[in-house]
């Protein structure tokens, strides 16, 4: 029996196995309203048998896209145009969900494959990227960013609620917190990033307390019966940065206050990533320490391209769901060729019966 092709059911949303589609930017929106790519991109992804697809990092305010291209949630027409969307996800088996976000110091870029640089500043398109300190990610990230007031901390997480509500408005069903990759929420809790002297800088306490008190406040009002969960780097592989002793204590006290599954990512707050031990599934081993120690439900990416490596993760408890974005990209119907590699029964039923009829036995 394959545990890959399992049911997980997690608070009230059940999935029909534990492939997720992960979370990605398709740098496609116009004014942050998302389109016909990001239904066709989405809901490729649906049909091909994926249990969860998590739409890409939404901007919870304009200034928290990455790129002009990024989408958001900061408006009523954006929520108006995530429905289509979240309905023809759900239609086909699939759960709904988003990620939402601020890019923090490394907004205000240029698309990947128009540079993957800040915008300049001189460019009409920038705006001023954000941060806890001023100071610059640096690499191909160079601008300094503005760091925040208190006041515009409590408005950051009052933008975090406003979208959270926007989201439930547009039918999603499972919400993504993006505390990962460097971005705004990150960069808070790494050393490398928060060289703030006051409460929320210096130690554990403080560089936790804005990524706690958003996940309390956003949990206020997105339903119980629904996971509210995060994208956490829990390391930076960066002697500068916060221990991993440091994450499972957040990701305990983040489950105190209601976060229901963590999606154990990289910290990405340097351009130094000389000390990540790339390689095949290589986060596994974090996510299984993670969920023994802090007793959670985890899920995990990177690297992760064959069925059976996919299979061996949920099947020794490392991790309850695997993410996947390269591979998913390659292949939309990835679920569907996994459960013919993994000998699962009916394997053509992963699939719609608009395809499943035509290739059943086959
Ligand atoms: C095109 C693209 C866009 C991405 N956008 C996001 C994003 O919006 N949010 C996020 O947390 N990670 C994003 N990522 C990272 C992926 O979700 C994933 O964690 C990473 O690519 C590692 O998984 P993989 O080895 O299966 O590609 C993106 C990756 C790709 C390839």
């Amino acid at each position: 029996m394959s545990k890959l092709f399992s049911e997980l059911k997690l608070k009230d949303v059940s999935l029909r196995n534990r492939i997720v589609v992960s979370p990605m930017c398709q740098y496609s929106a116009e004014e942050g309203v998302p389109n016909e790519w990001h239904l066709v991109h989405l809901g490729a992804r649906a049909i091909g048998g994926a249990s969860l697809v998590i739409a890409e990092a939404t901007g919870v305010t304009p200034e928290g896209r990455i790129t002009p291209g990024c989408t958001g949630l900061w408006n009523d027409e954006q929520a108006a145009a995530w429905e289509p969307i979240v309905k023809f996800v759900k239609r086909h088996g699939a759960a709904a969900g988003i990620q939402i976000g601020h890019a923090g110091r490394k907004a205000s870029a240029n698309r990947p494959w128009e540079g993957d640089d800040h915008i300049p500043a001189s460019d009409p398109r920038a705006w001023e990227p954000l941060g806890p300190s001023a100071v610059a990610f640096g690499g191909n990230l160079p601008r300094v960013p503005h760091d925040m007031s208190k006041d515009e901390i409590a408005q950051l997480q009052r933008d975090f609620v406003a979208a959270a509500k926007r989201a439930l408005g547009a039918g999603f069903e499972w919400l993504v917190l993006h505390f990962a990759h460097g971005y705004l929420a990150q960069s808070f809790f790494s050393p490398i990033a928060n060289k703030r002297t006051d409460e929320y800088g210096g130690s554990f306490e403080n560089r936790a307390r804005l990524l706690l008190e958003t996940l309390s406040a956003v949990r206020a009002v997105w339903p119980e019966k629904y996971p509210l969960t995060i994208r956490l780097g829990v390391s930076d592989f960066n002697p500068e940065g916060q221990p991993m002793e440091e994450s499972i204590e957040l990701v305990k006290q983040l489950k105190a206050k209601g976060l229901d599954l963590i999606d154990v990512s990289l910290g990405f707050n340097s351009p130094d990533v000389s000390g990540v031990p790339w390689g095949p599934a290589f986060m596994a081993p974090f996510a299984q320490r993670i969920k023994e120690e802090a007793a959670i439900p985890t899920a995990v990416g990177w690297l992760i391209t064959q069925p059976q490596q996919a299979e061996d993760i949920v099947a020794k408890g490392q991790a309850d769901l695997v993410m996947l974005a390269h591979q998913e990209l390659d292949d939309p119907h990835f679920p569907y060729h996994a459960a013919k590699a993994l000998g699962v029964a009916q394997p053509h039923q992963v699939l719609p019966s608009q395809y499943a009829h035509w290739l059943k036995g086959r």
